[in-house]
């Protein structure tokens, strides 16, 4: 009998949280689901990515809470899809990123995994990252070894680009898994989705739309572009704490009061959502350009594989070296299930004693085994 395992991903867009059954050798999906949040719930998680009052209370009240909705939510899966539980192996579940500090060697993520034992009976495999971080890496980013494992090709160049909250890029360098690496590139959605919120009221810019409507300011480009983060060399990861709406804002306003700032365009909402669009591809295009690979495959997936301006921009943007830019659909993975499948993937990898990062990726130290289980 194939062993299924679940995964289950939410990421820091907080969009709503993503549930796969898959097994591999070869690859199948056998159901998927998205929740979405409560709002009160969603509003906590978010908060919680920064300091506040009264954080422990409230941290422990919303782990509660989200592990009840993903248990329900795969018990749901179960039974619409009429899975055998018992060829389910494993719940790989990610939780949510409250506080990623690769600086003071820690993460965070919540949604307990006990509970979710409880409400599936079925073991849990979670707390991916700190076991990386505990041998020196970054933790994150965690899917280039699933990048690796299905995409990689003999004799083509390829990179896969996930468009989260936080971009990320796996470069597979064609026939060389030894030579693998990837890290976090940037922002991707969440600067502009919060943007796109506050002036349209969408939770985001479809198809990148509105930023279309937009040109790119180039002295505020700058400024968001001397962000530390961009001139770190890898291995590097990013999260809320970098990258934020308050951060943003803070950014603005000091572009406004810098007399230097020599830009003829106005800081319209459009104007500036058709930056932070740039800030996004361009970071990308640097990552690749510096990959040492000439000219190959970008495969994208994650939500932002759906934002038509932005995958045009960067079509245009590599287009000197005749990169192609597609989306992982092309490769027979729905860009909306490549992150969950990883999760699923890595609590197989846990279950069968195998390791799950790249110390090429995360800057650990070597190889290990990521993760924690419960038992039934
Ligand atoms: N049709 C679309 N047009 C533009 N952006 C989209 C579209 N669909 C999804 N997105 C973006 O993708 C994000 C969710 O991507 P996802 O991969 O789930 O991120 P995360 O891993 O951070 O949860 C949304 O917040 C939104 O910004
Ligand atoms: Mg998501």
């Amino acid at each position: 009998m194939t062993a299924i395992y679940i995964g289950v991903m939410t990421g820091t867009s907080m969009d709503g949280v993503d549930i796969v059954a898959a097994s591999f050798d070869p690859l199948q999906l056998h159901a998927t689901l998205t929740l979405a949040f409560d709002p009160d719930l969603r509003n906590e998680l978010m908060a919680l990515t920064l300091p506040d009052d009264n954080e422990i209370d409230r941290m422990g009240k919303a782990d509660v809470a989200l592990a009840k909705m993903i248990g329900e939510g795969i018990n749901t899966l179960i039974e619409q899809h009429q899975l055998d539980r018992s060829q389910i192996k494993a719940i790989g579940s990610h939780g949510q990123t409250i506080r990623h500090r690769p600086e003071h060697g820690f993460t965070l993520q919540i949604g307990d995994p006990n509970i979710i034992t409880e409400i599936t009976q079925i073991p849990v495999v979670s707390d991916f990252r700190r076991r990386d971080m505990a041998a020196g890496g970054q933790g994150a980013p965690l899917v280039p070894a699933f990048h690796q494992a299905l995409f990689q090709h003999e004799s083509i160049h390829r990179v896969i680009l996930n468009l989260g909250g936080i971009a990320n890029v796996s470069l597979l360098p064609a026939g060389a898994p030894e030579q693998v690496s990837g890290f976090d590139t940037g922002p991707a959605n969440i600067l502009m989705d919060a943007w796109c919120h506050r002036y349209t009221g969408q939770p985001y810019d479809e198809n990148g739309n509105w930023a279309a409507y937009g040109q790119p300011i180039r002295s505020l480009l700058e400024r968001l572009q001397a962000h530390d983060f961009f001139a770190k060399e890898p291995p590097k990861s990013t999260g809320r704490e970098d990258f934020n709406l308050d951060w943003l804002d803070d950014q603005i306003m000091d572009w406004r009061n810098d007399e230097l700032a020599y830009d003829e365009l106005e800081d319209t909402p459009e104007n500036v959502q058709a930056t932070l669009l740039k800030l996004t591809t361009r970071a990308i295009k640097k990552a690749i350009y510096r990959s040492g690979m000439e000219t190959g495959e970008v495969y994208v997936c994650g939500g932002g594989a759906y934002n038509s301006q932005l995958l045009e921009q960067l079509r245009w943007r590599l287009r000197k070296h005749q990169w192609t830019v597609q989306s992982t659909a092309d490769l027979g993975l729905s860009p909306t299930w490549v992150e969950a499948t990883a999760f699923a993937w890595l609590a197989m990898r846990f279950v069968e004693h195998l390791s799950g990062n790249l110390p090429a990726v995360t800057g650990a130290d070597g190889y290990r085994i990521l993760g924690s289980i419960t038992a039934v």
